[in-house]
């Protein structure tokens, strides 16, 4: 796990735009952090990081926008207005988060549930043993899997990546991330 401390929106964006810069597609990245923490900010570095000019803007109202223009598309995910799996199914949103053509970011990713999400689609989770977890899975003391009714446990994704913003102070953002290696 990475922490950093974005003292700027500027700061924000930069990270985002680091990352929009080496992301490749099938690239999922999960923010968690309160209204105006600054997942929207960090979506608009990750835009500027593939190359598009396209204006960011939440979409909390229709669950999903898709911003082209840059080396891949890029999906932007809000979940604000999901409440349980069920919800998340049939606004056909998993496909977003399992096999995105191009890069996904999702604001309000903790609405999703680690356990859900592993055990929601199975088989579009890919059955190649030795896969290992999500890196920091464990340690978050999250659990990793939830086998329902007795189906083996799933491997979340594992172009993964978790994020986590906190407000500190109105312009002081503590931004905690998942290594991923890559
Ligand atoms: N260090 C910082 N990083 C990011 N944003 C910051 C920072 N300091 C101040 N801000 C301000 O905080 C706000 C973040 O808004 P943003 O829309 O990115 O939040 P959000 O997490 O997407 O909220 P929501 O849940 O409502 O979608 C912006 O107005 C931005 O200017
Ligand atoms: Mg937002």
């Amino acid at each position: 796990m990475v922490t950093l401390t974005s003292h700027s929106p500027a700061e924000t964006w930069a990270l985002g735009e680091a990352w929009g810069r080496v992301a490749t597609p099938g690239w999922v990245i999960g923010l968690t952090g309160d209204l105006g923490a600054g997942k929207t900010q960090l979506v608009k570095g990750i835009a500027a990081g593939l190359g598009s000019g396209a204006r960011v803007h939440s979409p909390t109202f229709s669950l999903v926008n898709e911003y082209s223009g840059g080396r891949c598309r890029l999906f932007h995910l809000d979940l604000y207005r999901l409440e349980t799996m069920d919800q998340i199914r049939s606004a056909g949103l998993e496909e977003y988060l399992f096999s995105p053509a191009g890069v996904t970011v999702i604001e309000w990713f903790d609405r999703w549930g680690a356990g859900e999400l592993t055990a929601a689609t199975p088989a579009a989770m890919g059955e190649a043993a030795g896969e290992s977890l999500l890196p920091g899975a464990d340690r978050a003391g999250e659990p990793a899997t939830l086998a329902a009714g007795g189906a083996p446990p799933r491997q979340a994704h594992p172009g993964l990546r978790r994020v986590w913003l906190e407000v500190l102070s109105p312009t002081v953002r503590r931004i905690r991330y998942e290594d991923t290696g890559t």
